[in-house]
C-alpha cells in the first residue's frame, strides 16, 4: 500500500527533469508472480534544467541488478524510487526488476485480469513496472520485447518482430511513460481496416477473450467513424500502421488512450443488441471516439505536468462531445451533457471537493480525474469557441497542433495560440482555469418606452447581469470572470425579435440594452447553456410556460420545462402545493407535437433528480428531507400518469420500433420515449404492460426498461429470477441485474437489497464494475441511501474499508458520494461524519482515500 504520510505537490514548484531520455528498450519476461523487466535507457544531461540528484521513480519493485555504462551500481533505495551517482555526460542505464502482476489488485501498473496480463500507467503507474522518470514531460521512443507463453503479446506502436513465445514492438513517436501499455493473453481479434486521408492503410483490431467476438462490430464501426471525423473536422490523421483496442474486465475507469494500444473496460467497448442498451451503445461510441481523439490531444501533444490534465482531458471531452453532436442529435446531446454537468460537476464545485479546472496542488493525482477537470474543462473550451467564433477556433487549433506537436504543453501554451490567432487578451478568461466554484449570475430587466437617448423608435429593453462566485476551499474571494451569455428575445406572440446574440459579461455588474422593440420582450437567456453558471432570475410560471411553447432554442425550451418541474416539486415539498397546471398543460401540448424528435420529447417528460432538488432546497435554506423529495416525485408521476392517460397509448405507439434493432439516434429516441411512457403507464396498470414488454423483448433496451418498471412497482420477483437465469453467464449483463434491483427499488428496500446482493455468489467485489453495480447503485438511490438510521452510510463504509486495502483508486472515487453531506439535517450529518471518521481511522489507509476523506471532512 502507499505510504499514508501525505506530501502535497504544488504547481508552482514545477522544475524540469535533469536528463533527457533518448530511447528506452524494455524486455518483459512474463510470469504471474515473477515477471522480470529489463530496461536499457540512454540518459543525457538536460542543459535547460538546474542541477539535481539522479532520481528515478519506482514502487513495489524488487531490484535485481542495476548498471551504468556496463558497470554494476548499488543505488540508494527508498519507498518512492532510487537515487544514484551518475556520470556528468550521457550514459546507458541498465536495470532488471521483478514484479508480481498476479498479486497486483490495485489495477495500476502491470496486473492480471482473468488470466490476461495488462497495464494501466496513467497517471503514475509506470513506476510500478520499472525504475523511470515517471513524469509526463519526459518523452522518449520505446522499443519493447515481450516474452511469454500466451498466444497474443501486444505493446505500443508498430510490430517489428515476432516468433515463438515473443513479440517486439517499436513506437516511433516519443511519449511519456504514462502512455506505455502491454497486453498479453489468450485473446482473439475482431479485425478491421481504415485508409487515412494520406493513403496510409491502418490495421485495426479489437482484442477480446474468446467468446466475446460477437460484441465487437459496433465498436469497430465507431472507431472508423472517429478516425474519419478527426480527419474531416480537425484535419488530424492517424500516424501508425496499426491501432489496437483491448477489452479488459477488471479496470478502474472507462478506458485508456495508450499510444496505438487503447485499453478499455469491457463495459466501454463490448456491445450487442441482446446484451447492451441504447445508452450503452451511445456511451461506447463516445468513449471510443474520446480515446481515439487523444492520439492528437494527449499523445502527440501531451501535458507538461499533471496540473495541466485539463489540457488533454477538457479538450478531448470537448471533441468527443462535438463528435456525438455530429453523428447523433445535437440538441439531445447538448441536453445530456448539461444534465451530466449539473448532476456530477455542480455538486463537486459546490461542495468540499471544489477545485479549479487546473488545480494548484494535490496529494494523489488519481483523485483529480474529476468532472471538473473533464466536463467543466470541456465547457471552458466551448466558451472560448463561442467567444472567438468557429473560424478563429479552427485556426487556433491548427496553430496548436503545428506549434506544439511533440511537446509536453501547458494551459498557457493553449491560451497563447488563441491570443496569437485573434489578438485577444485572454488573461481574464484564464480565471476559468484558476477559480473554483460555479459562478452565479443574477439577471434583472428593465423596459422603457421612452428612453432619453433612444435612437430608433419603440422601446428599450435592458438586461442587467450580476455575477458572483461563492467561496470554495482555499479561495475566499473571486474576481469577475468572462461569461459569454447567449441571449435571444421573443415578442408576446412567440416570434423571435432578436435572434441569438452573445453578450460578453466581464464585470461584476453589467447591462446590455436592446433598442427599437415594439413591445416588452420575453428573454431566452443562456441559450444552449453557453456558460456553465447558475442563472438566477425571477420569472413567473406563465413566462416559463410561454418559453416552453415558443422558444426556438431547443436547449432553453427543455430548460423551461425543467424549471417548471423543479419549482412545482419544490412547492409540493415545502408548501404542500398541488402540481403546476401550466406545466402539465404545456407539456401535454408539446408531447402531442409529432414534429418534435421523440428523443427530445422523452427528455421533456423527465424531471430533476432527487439530488438536484436536495441541493436547491439546501441553497434556499430548507433542510432537504430525502423521503419528502421522493414522495413528491412519486405524487407528480402519478398525477402525470392519470392526467395523460389518454395520451400515453399514442405516445407508446410512437415509441414502438418495427424495424430490426439499430442502436442509432432515431431508433433509440423512440425507445427512450417508450421507456418514459412505460414509467408512467406502470402506475396505471400495475405493471401489465411492463410484464408483457419484458416477456417479448428481443433486445436489452426493452428488456431492461421493462424490468426497471417491474422493480419500481415491486412486482419483480419472477422477472429478476428469469433474467438471472437467462444471463448468469454474461458479466456485463449481470452488472445491470445487480445495479437495477438496488437502483430502481423503493427506498425502504434499497439497503437491505444491497446487503443481500453482497452475499450473492456472483458478487465479485474485487471487480470494480461489480462493486459499483451494487454499492454505487445504492449510493445513487437518494432516498434509499439517506435512510434516517444511517444503515446506507454504514454499509457503504464497511465495503470502502474493505476495498481500500486492495484498490485505493476505486475506493477513493467512491468516497465522493459523501461530498454532499453538509446539505442534510444534523442527525444525518452526525451519522455520515461517524462513518467518514471510521474510514479515516482505519489501519493502513491509502493515500488516495486519506486525501478524499480529509477534504470531505474539511480539514
Ligand atoms: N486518460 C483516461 C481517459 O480519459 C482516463 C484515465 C486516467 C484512466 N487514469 C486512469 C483510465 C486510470 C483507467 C485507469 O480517457
Ligand atoms: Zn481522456
Amino acid at each position: 500500500m502507499k505510504d499514508a504520510a501525505p506530501t502535497t505537490i504544488f504547481l508552482k514548484d514545477y522544475t524540469p527533469f535533469g536528463w533527457q531520455v533518448s530511447d528506452v528498450h524494455l524486455t518483459f519476461r512474463l510470469a504471474p508472480t515473477t515477471t522480470r523487466v529489463v530496461s536499457k535507457i540512454h540518459f543525457a544531461p538536460n542543459a535547460e534544467a538546474r542541477a539535481q540528484d539522479f532520481f528515478l521513480h519506482g514502487e513495489q519493485l524488487k531490484l535485481i541488478r542495476a548498471a551504468i555504462d556496463g558497470v554494476d551500481v548499488t543505488p540508494e533505495l527508498t519507498a518512492e524510487g532510487l537515487r544514484c551517482a551518475v556520470p556528468d555526460g550521457p550514459f546507458l542505464w541498465e536495470c532488471e526488476v521483478e514484479i508480481a502482476p498476479a498479486e497486483n489488485t490495485a489495477l495500476e501498473g502491470l496486473y492480471m485480469s482473468n488470466g490476461m496480463y495488462c497495464t494501466q500507467c496513467e497517471a503514475e503507474g509506470f513506476r510500478k513496472i520499472t525504475y523511470y522518470p515517471d513524469r509526463p514531460d519526459v518523452m522518449s521512443v520505446f522499443t519493447v520485447r515481450v516474452e511469454g507463453d500466451v498466444p497474443v503479446l501486444l505493446s505500443n506502436g508498430n510490430p517489428v518482430g515476432k516468433g515463438d513465445g515473443f513479440a517486439e514492438w517499436h513506437d516511433p513517436w516519443p511519449k511519456p511513460a504514462y502512455l506505455f501499455a502491454l497486453v498479453a493473453g489468450d485473446l482473439v481479434n475482431f479485425p478491421g481496416s481504415f485508409t487515412t486521408m494520406g493513403g496510409r492503410k491502418v490495421e485495426l483490431n479489437i482484442w477480446v477473450r474468446p467468446g466475446d467476438e460477437g460484441k465487437c462490430a459496433f465498436g469497430m464501426e465507431a472507431l472508423k467513424k472517429s478516425m474519419k471525423w478527426d480527419e474531416d473536422v480537425y484535419g488530424r490523421e492517424y500516424d501508425l500502421d496499426i491501432f489496437n483496442i483491448v477489452a479488459v474486465d477488471d479496470f478502474n475507469m472507462g478506458a485508456m488512450e495508450n499510444k496505438g494500444l487503447n485499453v478499455f473496460n469491457s463495459s466501454a467497448v463490448l456491445a450487442s443488441p441482446e446484451t447492451s442498451t441504447d445508452a450503452n451503445f451511445e456511451r461506447i461510441e463516445s468513449i471510443i471516439a474520446h480515446e481515439y481523439f487523444h492520439n492528437w490531444t494527449g499523445n502527440r501533444i501531451t501535458c507538461r505536468d499533471w496540473f495541466q490534465l485539463c489540457l488533454k482531458e477538457g479538450l478531448t471531452v470537448f471533441r468527443d462531445q462535438q463528435f456525438t453532436a455530429d453523428v447523433r442529435s445535437a440538441p439531445v446531446a447538448r441536453i445530456e451533457n448539461v444534465a451530466m454537468l449539473r448532476g456530477r460537476q455542480f455538486p463537486e464545485d459546490q461542495g468540499p471537493l471544489a477545485h479549479p479546472v487546473r488545480p494548484e496542488s494535490f496529494q494523489e493525482i488519481n483523485n483529480f480525474y474529476t468532472a471538473t477537470v473533464y466536463e467543466k474543462g470541456a465547457e471552458v473550451i466551448g466558451m472560448l469557441k463561442t467567444l472567438v467564433g468557429d473560424e478563429a477556433y479552427g485556426k487556433a487549433l491548427d496553430l496548436y497542433f503545428d506549434r506544439h506537436d511533440g511537446d509536453a504543453a501547458t494551459i498557457e501554451d493553449w491560451l497563447k495560440v488563441f491570443e496569437d490567432t485573434t489578438g485577444r487578451d485572454l488573461s481574464q478568461f484564464k480565471l476559468w482555469y484558476s477559480q473554483a466554484g460555479t459562478p452565479r449570475v443574477t439577471v434583472t430587466e428593465n423596459w422603457e418606452t421612452e428612453a432619453p437617448d433612444q435612437v430608433r423608435g419603440g422601446g428599450r429593453y435592458t438586461l442587467t447581469f450580476t455575477q458572483s462566485s461563492p467561496p470554495t476551499p482555499g479561495q475566499e474571494e473571486k474576481a469577475p470572470q468572462v461569461i459569454p451569455m447567449a441571449v435571444g428575445l421573443l415578442n408576446p406572440n412567440g416570434d423571435e425579435v432578436v435572434p441569438t446574440r452573445v453578450l460578453e459579461i466581464t464585470e461584476g455588474t453589467q447591462s446590455f440594452s436592446f433598442d427599437g422593440l415594439a413591445s416588452r420582450p420575453v428573454p431566452s437567456i443562456n441559450r444552449g447553456f453557453s456558460a456553465p453558471v447558475v442563472l438566477e432570475r425571477e420569472s413567473s410560471p406563465e413566462e416559463r410556460a410561454f418559453l416552453l411553447a415558443h422558444d426556438s432554442d431547443p436547449f432553453n425550451r427543455w430548460e423551461a420545462s425543467r424549471l417548471l418541474a423543479r419549482e412545482s416539486l419544490i412547492a409540493m415539498i415545502t408548501d404542500n402545493a398541488g402540481p403546476d397546471e401550466a406545466w402539465l398543460d404545456g407539456l401535454q401540448r408539446l408531447l402531442r407535437d409529432r414534429d418534435l424528435d421523440p428523443a427530445y420529447r422523452a427528455m421533456m417528460i423527465g424531471v430533476p433528480s432527487d439530488s438536484e432538488l436536495a441541493q436547491v432546497l439546501y441553497e434556499r435554506g430548507v433542510t432537504p428531507d430525502p423521503d419528502a423529495i421522493y414522495a413528491a416525485k412519486e405524487t407528480l408521476a402519478q398525477v402525470r400518469a392519470e392526467r395523460w392517460a389518454d395520451l400515453l397509448p399514442s405516445l407508446a405507439a410512437e415509441g414502438a420500433v418495427d424495424d430490426a434493432y439499430q442502436p442509432d439516434a432515431e431508433q433509440s429516441g423512440k425507445r427512450a420515449l417508450g421507456a418514459a411512457v412505460l414509467y408512467l403507464t406502470t402506475r396505471l396498470d400495475g405493471g401489465k404492460a411492463a410484464q408483457a414488454q419484458f416477456e417479448s423483448a428481443d433486445n436489452m433496451t426493452l428488456q431492461l426498461s421493462a424490468l426497471a418498471q417491474l422493480v419500481r412497482a415491486g412486482k419483480d420477483e419472477a422477472a429478476l429470477a428469469a433474467f438471472e437465469e437467462q444471463w448468469r453467464h454474461d458479466r456485463l449483463v449481470m452488472d445491470k441485474w445487480f445495479g437495477l434491483q438496488v437502483g430502481a427499488t423503493a427506498p425502504e428496500k434499497v439497503v437491505s437489497r444491497a446487503e443481500t446482493l453482497t452475499k450473492h455468489p456472483a458478487f465479485d467485489w474485487k471487480n470494480p464494475n461489480r462493486f459499483r453495480s451494487v454499492l454505487g447503485a445504492m449510493a445513487m438511490n437518494h432516498a434509499g441511501f439517506h435512510r434516517k438510521d444511517g444503515a446506507g452510510y454504514r454499509l457503504l463504509t464497511d465495503w470502502l474499508i474493505r476495498l481500500d486495502d486492495l484498490n485505493p483508486q476505486t475506493t477513493a472515487r467512491m468516497c465522493s458520494t459523501f461530498q454532499t453531506w453538509k446539505r442534510y439535517d444534523a442527525d444525518r450529518q452526525a451519522l455520515i461524519r461517524a462513518q467518514l471518521e471510521r474510514l479515516r481511522d482505519k489501519p493502513k489507509l491509502s493515500r488516495d482515500t486519506g486525501e478524499m476523506v480529509a477534504r470531505i471532512l474539511g480539514n
